[in-house]
C-alpha cells in the first residue's frame, strides 16, 4: 500500500533517474508539449456547457432535489446579513482546513464605526501531517493548545473569550454554532470527526485542555468569513470566493429559493460547496488523463474532482505528473526525473505560481527545476511555463465557469437583467499566482456579461470577517440568553403545577364550607344533568362571551335544533348603566322573536350569564363582580334575573318568561351531558375562564340538604386574588393586571384567558425591545398600544402548519418592523405564555376530577369535561396541553373532553327544559 504524500496522495513507484544514456531532445518536443497540453484546453463552448450544467446543479440543490443528488451541495450557513459596520468587540478567530497543513489563530478587535479598523495579530501553526489523517480527538486537542499558546502571549487574563471557528469543509449548519461535517477535503481524513458537530468537539478539546475560558458562538466556512470580512468601503460583498488548497464559494441567496429554509423574506449566505461538482455530461470532456491519475491518487477518490482541478493543492500535482509524463517519454528533462518529480506533492502551488511569473525569468525556473532534483535544458524551462500555464488557465477558467453561473443564479433569484456585484476572493492562488485572478475575470466577462464585477480581495484571509458573523452570532446568543431569562418565569414545572392543585383543592373545600376563599363555590340550583327526557321548545340568552347570542332551542326526540342569532354588545353598553345593558338585552330578544316569527309566544327562556352569581335558586342570582371587561352601574349584588324581568316589563314584551339563570360552565356542562352522561364538568377557556362541577350536597355548607347533588360554579377565575398564587405571578401579569379595569381581581383567569394572553405577549415584547433584543430596540407607537396584540395571533402564530414567513407577515400587519430572528422570538414567547395559560388550567381541571373522584371514594374515576370558549377551541396547542396536564397531575382519573358544539345557550335551555318538568312534576 503507497505511503501518504504531504497532500495527502499516495506515493508513486516510478524510480527517479537518468536513462542509461542522455536521450537528445526530440525535435519536435514543443509539439509534444502542446499535444499533451492540448487536453488541458478548454473552448468557450465546454465553459458555457459547464457554467449551464453547473447552474442546473445549483438550482436542484436549492429546490431540495435528493435524487439524482445534485453535485454541488448549496449548504445554508445562517449568515442572513451582510455586516452593517456596527459589529464591536474583541473575537478570537481559529481557522482550520482554510490554509492545507496549517491553521491559524487570530485576536480581531472590531471598532465598530466605519473603516476605522485594527490590524488582527494572528499566528499560524502547521499540523503534522500524522494529526491531518489521525483521530479526531487528536486534532482538535491541538487546535486547542495552539489557541492556548496563542493567547499566552495575550494579555487576555480570565476574561470568558469569544471565538469564531472558521472551519473550512462541507458541513450541515443546524444553526451559527451547531455544523456537522458532511466529508473531510483537501488532505484531511481525521477518524471519528465525520458527522459529528465540529463546534462541540472543539468546545470538548477545549475543555480538556482547560486553559482559557473560551465560548465557541459561531462556525463559519472560509468563504462566508472572505465575503463578511469585504472592506465595507467596498460596497457590500455578496459572493464570496475562496481558491487556496481547496476552492469553494458562497453568495446571499434569496432565503424563500432555499427549500430546506421555511422563509420567504430576506437573504441567506450559501456555501456553494461547488469542490465536488461534477457532471459527466460536462466536466467529462474536460478531464484528461492526469486528472484520472491525480484523483485515483488522492485520499477521496471520486469526490471533489473540480476541485482537484482548480485547488491549490493539486495545481501542483497536476503540473509535477505532466512533467513526469513528459520527462519519462524523453520529452523533458532528457528523460531525466527525480524523486521530487516522482513523488507526489513533489511540486508545490508556490513553485507553479513562480514559474509562472513573467518577471521571474528562466534564470529563476531553471533553478526552481534544479531545487527540485532536475537538470533542465535551456528548451525545457519555456515548455516547463507553458505547462504551468496550461494548468492554471484551465484552473482560472473552470473557476470563472463556476462563478459565472452563481452570477447567473443571482440575476434570475433577483430578477435583474443586468447585476452589479462585488465578489470577495481569498486564499493564497489569489495571493500567489501571478495571472489566476485576471484570467478569472476576463473569463468572467465572456460568460457572464452582462454583470460588472468587481473583485475585493479579502485583506486578512477572512479573519475579520469570521469575526464579524462571532460578532453577529454573539448579539444573538446575547439576545436568546436574554429570552431565556425573560420567559422562565414562564416555565411552570411539574411541581409547581402540583402546588397549585394543591392549593386549589383547599380553596374548594374552604369554599364549600362557606370559609373565606379565593374559589367562591357557588350553588347553581342545577341538582342532575339531562336525562334525555327533556322535551319542548324554549328561548335561550347566552351573554358574557365574546359574543351575546339569542336561541330558539327546540327539545325533541330526535334531539335539539337551534336557531340563533348574535347581537353585539358595544363596550359602552357593556361599560353603560345597568338599564342600558339589559333594555338592550331586551331589544335583541324582541328582534329576534320577530326574525323567528315568536312574536306574542311565551316561551320559557334560560339566561346564560357567565358572571360570578350567587344564586338563591334557578331563577335567582345576585351578581357579585363584573368580569371580562363589563362594568355596567347599578347591577353588582343585584339580582340579574329581576334587572332582566324589569327591562321585560319596561318593552311590554310580557311574554317573556325567565325561567332559570345559568353560568356558561353549568349550560355548556348540561349541554355536554345531553350527549354523554358522565359529562360532571363544566370548563370554560375564552374570554374568561372558569368551571363547574357536580358535588356532593352534603359538601355545600350553603344548601340544606345531605344526599345528591349540586352542581357548584367554581368561579376559579378570582382564584389567587388572595395572594396564594404569587410565587407564579410574574411582572408581566402585574402589569396586565394594574391596566385592567378591575386590578387586583381575577388573577388566575388573566394568566389563563384569551382576554388578557395577548396583553401578556405584548408587555413580553415590550420588555424585549427595551432590551434591544426584538425590533432592533425600536419600540413602536403601535406596539404600545393596549390591545394590539389579540390573543388570537397567538393561536395563529402558534399553528404548526405557519411558516416563519406568515408569522412575520401576521406582526407586519401590526406595523413590527423585524427580521426573522425577531420572528422566531416573539413565536417562543407566545408559547411560553400559552403553555404556562394551559397549564394552569389543566393543574384547575386535576384539582375537580381528583375531588370528585374523592368525593366517591373510588380508586379510578371516569369522567367526561364540556369545554368551551375560543382559546381552548382555535389554540393549536391548548387542549393537548391541559390534557397532558392533567393525566400528570389527576393519573387516577380517566378524563374525556368533550368539545361543545352548540355552546351553552342550548345548556341553559336544559336547565330551563329540566326546572319545567320539576314543576309540572310538582304541580301534577
Ligand atoms: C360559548 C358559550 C358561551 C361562553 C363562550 C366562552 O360561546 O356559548 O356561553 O361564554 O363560549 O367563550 P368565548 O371565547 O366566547 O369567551
Ligand atoms: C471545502 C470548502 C472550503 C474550500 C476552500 C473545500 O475543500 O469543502 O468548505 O470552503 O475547500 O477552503
Ligand atoms: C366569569 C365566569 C365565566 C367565565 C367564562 C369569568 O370571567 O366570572 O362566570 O364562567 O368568565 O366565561
Amino acid at each position: 500500500m503507497d505511503s501518504v504524500g504531504p497532500l495527502g496522495l499516495q506515493q508513486g513507484d516510478g524510480a527517479p533517474g537518468c536513462p542509461q544514456e542522455a536521450l537528445p531532445c526530440p525535435s519536435n518536443s514543443s509539439e509534444l508539449v502542446q499535444e499533451c497540453l492540448r487536453q488541458f484546453k478548454v473552448t468557450g463552448a465546454q465553459l458555457r456547457q459547464i457554467q449551464a450544467s453547473f447552474l442546473d446543479s445549483m438550482e436542484q440543490a436549492l429546490s431540495g432535489q435528493a435524487n439524482p443528488a445534485p453535485t454541488v451541495r448549496m449548504l445554508p450557513t445562517y449568515v442572513g446579513s451582510v455586516p452593517h459596520g456596527t459589529e464591536q468587540g474583541d473575537f478570537v478567530v481559529l481557522e482550520l482546513g482554510a490554509i492545507g497543513a496549517s491553521l491559524r489563530v487570530l485576536w480581531v478587535t472590531l471598532m465598530g464605526t466605519e473603516g476605522h479598523r485594527m490590524e488582527p495579530q494572528s499566528r499560524e501553526f502547521v499540523i503534522p501531517q500524522e494529526v491531518m489523517v489521525g483521530p479526531g480527538q487528536q486534532l482538535f486537542d491541538f487546535a486547542a493548545r495552539c489557541l492556548s499558546e496563542f493567547l499566552d502571549a495575550l494579555p487576555v487574563g480570565n476574561q470568558c473569550l469569544q471565538l469564531g471557528f472558521s472551519f473550512s469543509f462541507p458541513c450541515h449548519q443546524t444553526g451559527l454554532d451547531k455544523s456537522t461535517l458532511i466529508s473531510w477535503t483537501k488532505g484531511f481524513r481525521c477518524s471519528g470527526v465525520e458527522g459529528q458537530d465540529v463546534v462541540q468537539l472543539l468546545r470538548d478539546a477545549i475543555q480538556r485542555q482547560g486553559a482559557y475560558s473560551i465560548d465557541v458562538v459561531a462556525v463559519v466556512n472560509d468563504t462566508v468569513g472572505t465575503m463578511m470580512g469585504c472592506e465595507p468601503g467596498a460596497g457590500p460583498c455578496e459572493v464570496g470566493l475562496v481558491v487556496d488548497t481547496g476552492t469553494n464559494a458562497c453568495y446571499m441567496e434569496e432565503a424563500r429559493h432555499v427549500a430546506l429554509l421555511d422563509e420567504d423574506r430576506g437573504r441567506v449566505c450559501i456555501s456553494i460547496e461547488w469542490g465536488s461538482f461534477s457532471d459527466d455530461g460536462a466536466l467529462g470532456p474536460v478531464l484528461t488523463t492526469f486528472d484520472h491519475i491525480l484523483d485515483h491518487e488522492s485520499l477521496n477518490p471520486g469526490a471533489q474532482r473540480f476541485e482537484k482541478m482548480i485547488g491549490g493543492l493539486y495545481l501542483g500535482e497536476l503540473v509535477r505528473l505532466v512533467l513526469a509524463h513528459l520527462a519519462q517519454r524523453g520529452v523533458l528533462f532528457g528523460g531525466c526525473t527525480s524523486p521530487a518529480l516522482l513523488s507526489r506533492g513533489g511540486i508545490l502551488l508556490e513553485h507553479v505560481a513562480e514559474m509562472e511569473d513573467p518577471s521571474a525569468g528562466a534564470a529563476r525556473v531553471h533553478t526552481i527545476l534544479q531545487d527540485l532534483g532536475l537538470r533542465p535544458r535551456a528548451s525545457d524551462t519555456e515548455l516547463v511555463r507553458h505547462v504551468c500555464a496550461a494548468v492554471c488557465t484551465r484552473a482560472a477558467q473552470l473557476c470563472a465557469a463556476a462563478l459565472a453561473a452563481v452570477l447567473s443564479r443571482l440575476q434570475r433569484s433577483r430578477e435583474q437583467e443586468t447585476l452589479q456585484i462585488a465578489v470577495a476572493t481569498g486564499g493564497r492562488v489569489f495571493e500567489r499566482h501571478p495571472r489566476f485572478l485576471s484570467i478569472l475575470q476576463e473569463t468572467v466577462m465572456l460568460l457572464a456579461p452582462t454583470c460588472d464585477v468587481s473583485f475585493i480581495p479579502s485583506v486578512d484571509g477572512g479573519g475579520r470577517g469570521v469575526a464579524m458573523v462571532t460578532a453577529v452570532a454573539a448579539r444573538l446568543a446575547a439576545h436568546r440568553r436574554l429570552l431565556e431569562e425573560t420567559l422562565a418565569p414562564f416555565r411552570v414545572t411539574c411541581e409547581q403545577l402540583a402546588a397549585v392543585q394543591a392549593q386549589m383543592r383547599e380553596a374548594m373545600a374552604r369554599g364549600l364550607r362557606g370559609e373565606a376563599s379565593s374559589l367562591r363555590m357557588l350553588p347553581t340550583y342545577v341538582r342532575a344533568t339531562p336525562d334525555g327526557s327533556e322535551r319542548g321548545d324554549f328561548l335561550a340568552l347566552d351573554l358574557g362571551g365574546t359574543n351575546f347570542r339569542v336561541l330558539l332551542v327546540r327539545v325533541a326526540t330526535g334531539g335539539v335544533q337551534i336557531s340563533s342569532q348574535i347581537y353585539s354588545i358595544p363596550e359602552c353598553v357593556a361599560q353603560g348603566s345597568g338599564q342600558q345593558l339589559f333594555d338592550h338585552i331586551v331589544d335583541c330578544i324582541v328582534d329576534f322573536q320577530q326574525k323567528q316569527g315568536l312574536s306574542g309566544q311565551s316561551l320559557p327562556l334560560g339566561f346564560t350569564f357567565s358572571f360570578p352569581c350567587r344564586q338563591l335558586g334557578l331563577d335567582q342570582g345576585i351578581l357579585l363582580t363584573w368580569t371580562k371587561g363589563f362594568n355596567a352601574s347599578d347591577c353588582e349584588g343585584q339580582d340579574v334575573v329581576c334587572l332582566l324581568r324589569e327591562a321585560i316589563r319596561r318593552r311590554q314584551a310580557t311574554e317573556l318568561n325567565v325561567v332559570a339563570i345559568v353560568n356558561d360552565t353549568v349550560g355548556t356542562m348540561m349541554s355536554c351531558g345531553y350527549e354523554d352522561p358522565r359529562c360532571e364538568v363544566g370548563l370554560i377557556v375564552g374570554t374568561g375562564t372558569n368551571a363547574c362541577y357536580m358535588e356532593e350536597l352534603r359538601n355545600v355548607a350553603s344548601v340544606a340538604g345531605d344526599s345528591g347533588h349540586m352542581c357548584i360554579n367554581m368561579e376559579w377565575g378570582a382564584f389567587g386574588d388572595d395572594g396564594s398564587l404569587g410565587m407564579l405571578s410574574t411582572h408581566f401579569d402585574a402589569s396586565v393586571d394594574q391596566a385592567s379595569i378591575n386590578p387586583g381581581k381575577q388573577r388566575f383567569e388573566k394568566m389563563i384567558s384569551g382576554m388578557y394572553l395577548g396583553e401578556i405577549v405584548r408587555h413580553v415584547l415590550l420588555h424585549l425591545t427595551r432590551l434591544g433584543v426584538l425590533f432592533r430596540g425600536q419600540l413602536t407607537q403601535r406596539l404600545q398600544t393596549r390591545d394590539i396584540f389579540k390573543t388570537k395571533f397567538l393561536s395563529e402564530i402558534e399553528s404548526d402548519s405557519l411558516a416563519l414567513r406568515q408569522v412575520r407577515a401576521i406582526l407586519e400587519a401590526l406595523g413590527l418592523p423585524l427580521t426573522s430572528d425577531d420572528a422566531l422570538m416573539v413565536l417562543e414567547v407566545c408559547q411560553a405564555v400559552s403553555q404556562r395559560a394551559a397549564q394552569l388550567c389543566g393543574a384547575g381541571v386535576a384539582a375537580v376530577v381528583e375531588k370528585i373522584r374523592e368525593n366517591r371514594g373510588l380508586e379510578e374515576l371516569t369522567v367526561s369535561v364540556g369545554v368551551d370558549g375560543t382559546l381552548y377551541k382555535m389554540h393549536p396547542h391548548f387542549s393537548s396541553l391541559v390534557a397532558a396536564t392533567v393525566r400528570e397531575l389527576a393519573p387516577r382519573c380517566a378524563v374525556t373532553f368533550l368539545q361543545s358544539e352548540d355552546g351553552s345557550g342550548k345548556g341553559a335551555a336544559l336547565v330551563t327544559a329540566v326546572a319545567c318538568r320539576l314543576a309540572q312534576m310538582t304541580h301534577v
